[in-house]
């Protein structure tokens, strides 16, 4: 017991101003930047207040306090049955930094098998505030049970989802109050399989190093008895807004609606919208939103005393035949997407990037060469992320994060990473599919109201993904009832049910994965996927996954950690130069333009945005030091192919359609 320890804490909080600390008490450590296999241009500039952005942009209150800092750390080597006896009024021996993943260098922890952990801090909460506080966290992997002044607030379940509480009652609003996470993130331990991507506890080659604890901000902010809960606003191409506004009651009043003009604080429209229920309503003649255009629209909403900001971008993501070819349609346009595998790993946060900077920094990249679209890699990332998407025009592609195709035992067994076409393993798949289900329902309804999302992937590669029939009843396989539920929840974007192997017939794509040569839309295929037949097949030829050519580099670059040295031997393909790997990339951009030319292909991605641990075809290095880009080459490359399917979409090919 510390008894001076608030007195310490309100101290240092008032000395940092908006930043927040944690002081080192007596038998506690200090935070230390560790030294990682590989940092990036922005680690050092992280310090210890990071991420100090606003976290949540299409909700955001001005009353607010980051609880980002030092915080202190204790592995629960125990396990579970420490949660019967948390730390409270203790101090823990080891310092963290949040939002950092555990196992990253930035955590100051670089842990490994941080299964069961504990976190606790202090705060105070600014005189000024005077209506309830909500404790929020943005993600936590994988489960978190929270709690304020020694009583339980919240237990939240699934690495990528954010989550608040109202904390009024528990608080000590004058004095100091107590913050304690307990954290269960089994990652791929046997027997839990449950939505993790691509994080592994015996990582290697494809599979990363994995992420647990709170890797996204954590904030306090303060709203009034009767606030709005959560904003759902789409906006489509002829003006149409489609709005929900719920409330923490079940008030039936109304809330008013502010649209601004872009970039100026003039109004556009104004309108009351009832709450607690779905409401729409025309806006005349918006100027639309698209990658060359990314026109946004500043949103107020008040509902009595609270007041939130928001945005949105009018646009119509659906499908259509143009010129004898089934295509995706922006604003009612055929739209070639052309876009990356985007993993969105650091080697100095792993999941949590260093800084706001860092994290536009790669979207940046990929925009100045011409890419119009980013497919968001079995991960789901900081709200600031999508913003960043929808500010600098990318359609998104999200896929759900897969579940594991194999588990490991503590004592080491074997891992069965692929073949990962069998069964989902698991001693219960039926829990494990729902919890699956309602973690897929859970990304949809987060990240549905930000305009560059345009499709939803729901399985990739038959990871976790039952390869036949799921519901006995209905006879007919898991693909087909996860599209029916997706498009329920969101009937306005497209669904790519299954990106790569297991096709069953469902959604709005055909979606073929080959390295390094593309197959989008042709009549030949490989194993695990199928020829493109456009007069039985009325869904969109699309390439979810190609090059993916590497090109081996100095240690300078490499993440130094040896079995991830030997795996860059299993990439696709190695060139042995800088030039080679731009002269291949030259060679498949002009393939996948023929077949753009003659076949029915609407897209594609190109294999990837960066190089990750063992893998070494990226565009950027995993430091973001070297970009491999010819950029005047791949400009023109990726240029000629919108070209051609804008050439397509008013000619007849030579070949066959
Ligand atoms: C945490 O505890 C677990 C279980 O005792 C152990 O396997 C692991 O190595 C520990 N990790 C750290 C970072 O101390
Ligand atoms: C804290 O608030 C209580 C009740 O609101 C008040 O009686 C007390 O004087 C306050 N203490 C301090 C240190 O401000
Ligand atoms: C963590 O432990 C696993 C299993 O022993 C090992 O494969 C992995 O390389 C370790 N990771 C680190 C960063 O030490
Ligand atoms: C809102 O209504 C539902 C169903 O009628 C009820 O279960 C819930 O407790 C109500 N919530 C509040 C905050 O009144
Ligand atoms: C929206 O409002 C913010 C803050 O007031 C401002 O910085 C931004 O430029 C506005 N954006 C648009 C698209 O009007
Ligand atoms: C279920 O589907 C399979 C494969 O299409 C078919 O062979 C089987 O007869 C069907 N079973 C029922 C009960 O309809
Ligand atoms: C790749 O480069 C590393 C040095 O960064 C070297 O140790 C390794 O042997 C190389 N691998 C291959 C397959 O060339």
């Amino acid at each position: 017991m510390f008894p001076s320890l608030g007195a310490v804490t309100l101290l240092v909080s008032a000395v940092l101003g908006q930043g927040y600390s944690t002081p080192k008490a007596p038998g506690t450590s200090e935070y230390v930047l560790k030294q990682g296999p590989l940092d990036t241009p922005w680690t050092e500039k992280v310090g210890t207040n990071p991420w100090p952005e606003y976290p949540r942009p299409q909700m955001a209150r001005s009353e607010w306090k980051n609880l980002n800092g030092v915080w202190q750390y204790r592995n629960a080597t125990a396990g579970d049955k420490e949660l019967d006896n948390p730390p409270f009024r203790q101090e823990l021996e080891n310092a963290v930094l949040v939002p950092f993943c555990l196992e990253s260098a930035l955590s100051g922890v670089m842990g490994n098998y941080t299964i069961h952990s504990w976190y606790r801090t202090t705060f105070d909460v600014p005189a000024s505030w005077t209506d309830k506080v909500l404790l929020n966290f943005a993600a936590v992997d994988y489960e978190a049970t929270v709690f304020v002044n020694e009583k339980q607030v919240a237990r939240n379940t699934g690495g990528y989802w954010a989550f608040n509480t109202d904390i009024t009652d528990q608080l000590n609003k004058n004095g100091t109050n107590e913050l304690v996470v307990f954290v269960f993130d089994p990652t791929n331990l046997h027997p839990n399989n449950i939505p993790l991507g691509k994080q592994r506890l015996n990582p290697e080659h494809i599979f990363y190093t994995p992420c647990s604890g709170i890797w996204q901000t954590v904030w306090l902010e303060s709203a009034p008895a009767e606030s709005i809960d959560k904003l759902e606003i789409s906006a489509d191409a002829d003006g149409r807004v489609d709005i929900t506004i719920s409330t923490t009651s079940n008030a039936t009043t109304a809330a008013d609606f502010i649209l601004y003009e872009p970039n100026t604080e003039l109004v556009k429209f104004k309108t009351k919208v009832p709450v607690n229920r779905a409401h729409s309503f025309v806006v005349d003649s918006p100027q639309l939103w698209s990658p060359d255009s990314p026109t946004l629209y500043n949103i107020t909403v008040k509902l009595g005393s609270d007041t939130v900001q928001s945005y949105t971008g009018f646009r119509t993501i659906s499908k259509g035949v143009v010129n004898g070819v089934q295509r995706p349609l922006l604003n009612g346009g055929f739209v070639f997407m052309f876009g990356t595998l985007d993993q969105g790993y650091w080697p100095d946060g792993l999941h949590s990037p260093p800084s706001l900077e860092a994290m536009v920094s790669d979207l940046k990249a990929l925009k100045e060469v011409g890419y119009n679209m980013v497919r968001k890699h079995i991960k789901v990332e900081p709200a600031l992320f999508y913003q960043a998407a929808d500010q600098l025009g990318l359609l998104l592609i999200q896929d759900m994060p897969a579940l594991s195709t194999s588990s490991v035992k503590l004592e080491n067994e074997p891992p069965k990473e692929c073949p990962a076409k069998s069964l989902t393993p698991s001693l219960d798949p039926d829990k494990v599919q729902k919890e699956f289900d309602r973690q897929l329902g859970v990304m949809v309804r987060q990240l549905k109201s930000h305009p560059s999302i345009v499709t939803w992937v729901i399985y990739n590669e038959g990871w976790g993904q039952p390869s036949e029939r799921y519901d006995g009843v209905r006879n007919t396989s898991i693909d087909s009832i996860l599209t029916d539920y997706v498009r329920k929840i969101d009937p306005t974007r497209l669904i790519d049910s299954v990106s790569g192997w297991n096709d069953h017939g469902a959604g709005d794509f055909h979606d073929n994965h080959h390295y390094s040569s593309p197959q989008c839309g042709t009549p030949w295929y490989s194993v695990d996927s199928s020829p493109y037949n456009p007069d039985t097949d009325h869904r969109i030829a699309f390439q979810g996954e190609f090059g993916g050519i590497g090109q081996n580099i100095s240690e300078e670059h490499a993440w130094k950690v040896p079995a991830s040295i030997a795996t860059v031997k299993n990439t696709y393909e190695l060139d042995a130069t800088q030039e080679i790997w731009n002269l291949r990339a030259h060679m498949l951009f002009h393939e996948l333009e023929f077949q753009i030319q003659e076949f029915a292909c609407s897209g594609a991605v190109w294999t990837q945005t960066t190089d990750v641990e063992g893998e070494v075809n990226g565009m950027l290095t995993y430091d973001r030091r070297v970009n491999r880009m010819d950029k005047e080459q791949w400009k023109k490359d990726i240029q000629a192919l919108y070209d051609a399917a804008a050439k397509r979409a008013v000619t007849n090919p030579t070949i066959r359609a």
